[in-house]
């Protein structure tokens, strides 16, 4: 049986836990991602990520979902018929890079004045 002391020390890790996880989300850099963006992925994916021709539309995504597929990318996987392009855009970003961009296609807009 867990004693009350047992109890206490168990929710004090868990809120240590808790607290370094949402650390971790809000590390993400939205502004970094932003700028790291405009680098190379605005010239497929169009501004604020809303997508061009055949180029996927990528803002408005969960961050779980964009971090997952340029993990994907990265790992060399491929996802559709045009992965190449993208294993080859994914291959050199750091986790930093890929939490960053995440953080910022979620809300990213598209608007004339961006
Ligand atoms: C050379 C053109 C090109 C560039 C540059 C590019 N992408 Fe892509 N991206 C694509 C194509 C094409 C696909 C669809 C690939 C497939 O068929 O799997 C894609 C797919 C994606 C997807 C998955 C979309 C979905 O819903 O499945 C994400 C996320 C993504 N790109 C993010 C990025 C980010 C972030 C960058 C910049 C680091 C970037 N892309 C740069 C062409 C590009």
């Amino acid at each position: 049986m867990l004693g009350l002391v047992q109890l206490k020390i168990f929710f004090g890790f868990f809120s240590i836990i808790c607290l370094l996880l949402s650390f971790q989300v809000l590390a993400a850099d939205a502004a970094a991602g932003k700028m790291r963006y405009s680098k190379t992925c605005v010239n497929c994916h169009g501004p604020a990520g809303k997508g061009a021709a055949s180029y996927p539309k990528i803002s408005g995504k969960e961050v779980p979902y964009i971090i997952e597929k340029l993990e994907t990318y990265r790992s060399g996987t491929k996802i559709g018929p045009n992965s190449g392009l993208m294993i080859m855009m994914a291959k050199p970003l750091t986790d930093e890079e890929i939490a960053n961009l995440a953080a910022y296609l979620k809300d990213a807009k598209y608007n004339v004045n961006n």
